[in-house]
């Protein structure tokens, strides 16, 4: 029996919900999985790159670290098996390491099409905590499950807690892709392990005012909450750049604001539909100065999760 999972890319953070808010993209993965007839033969990971680019797929582990391999394992374990004979295929065309969710689509196709294989012994619940486990933090994996845009709490007791929120299809995504990667692990270690209490209270505000901008359409209180002090300062050293494109957009006509994508490197603009292309140039040319090319993605949100094909 062979099970194929479609799971759709996803942008973390959005600004001011750092470890909690996402929204899925439409981009995916397709994460196939076999149960290998020949014993013996263990377990074989495919990663096939369907987007023709240069990304690294190569130090992708294939054998048992393969996180995806981790994620069916934990929850073989929870129903008390180990997996013996695997074949899991990926067909990429989320960029990987670009702060796109290629992480936590491919940890959720994985275990999606696991649950299907052995006759859904797992809910939606139980697969959420066991993808939580393996990302270690829950704002990639909520989107990826069920689409649209979220917020997420991973909760003391393991469990997930979210909640899908209300977009305005007025509100228009420019996803900035940088021609290098950046590891999630690099990204998250230049975080200050503790953060002064008026960033935290910065942080609040915001992400109050994010979810009453979402319900009640409120573009100009979505201006005042796209904004952070818990992540995005640290990692502008990361993202060389950075600083100069959000400076930049400020007060371009259009724009409501800009923030890094989960980890970054990626940049996300979030415009009223006017003044795309004066967007893409204030952020070429700001990359370009560092010798950084980007590639553009406009895109709606997505608004389903992952799918068995
Ligand atoms: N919330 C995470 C971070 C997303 O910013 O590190 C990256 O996977």
């Amino acid at each position: 029996m062979k099970v194929s999972v479609k799971t759709p890319a996803t942008i973390a953070n959005l600004g001011p919900g750092f470890d909690s808010f996402g929204l899925a993209l439409p981009l995916y993965n397709i994460i196939s999985l076999e149960e290998t007839v020949l014993p013996g033969s263990g377990i074989e990971v495919n990663i096939i790159n369907e987007k023709n680019n240069d990304d690294n797929i190569i130090d992708i582990p294939t054998d048992k670290n393969n996180i995806i391999y981790k994620a069916i394992e934990l929850l073989y374990n929870f129903i008390g098996q180990v997996p013996n004979e695997l074949k899991i295929t990926v067909r990429t065309q989320i960029p990987v390491s670009r702060g796109l969710g290629s992480s936590a689509s491919v940890i959720v196709g994985g275990l999606i099409a696991a649950n299907e294989l052995l006759g859904r012994p797992a809910d939606e619940k139980i697969l959420m905590s066991i993808a939580t486990e393996i990302e270690g933090h829950p704002d990639n994996i909520a989107p990826a499950f069920v689409g649209g845009v979220t917020m997420s709490s991973w909760e003391e007791d393991g469990s997930i807690v979210y909640r899908k929120l209300p977009w305005d299809d007025g509100w228009k995504l420019m996803v900035c892709v940088p021609d290098y990667e950046l590891n999630t692990e690099i990204s998250r270690s230049v975080l200050p392990k503790e953060v002064p209490m008026s960033s935290a209270v910065y942080n609040l505000k915001r992400s109050a005012m994010f979810v009453d901008a979402l319900y009640n359409k409120d573009e100009e209180l979505l201006k005042l909450a796209l904004k952070d002090k818990l992540h995005q300062p640290y990692r502008e050293k990361l993202v060389p750049g950075l600083a100069d494109i959000m400076n930049n957009l400020k007060h371009t006509n259009g724009v409501i604001g800009t923030v890094l994508c989960g980890a970054g490197p990626s940049v996300l603009v979030i415009y009223n539909g006017i003044g795309a292309s004066e967007i893409k140039e204030i952020v070429a040319s700001s990359w370009n100065y560092f010798n950084v090319k980007s590639n553009f993605l406009n895109l709606p949100i997505e608004k389903e999760g992952a799918c068995i094909l």
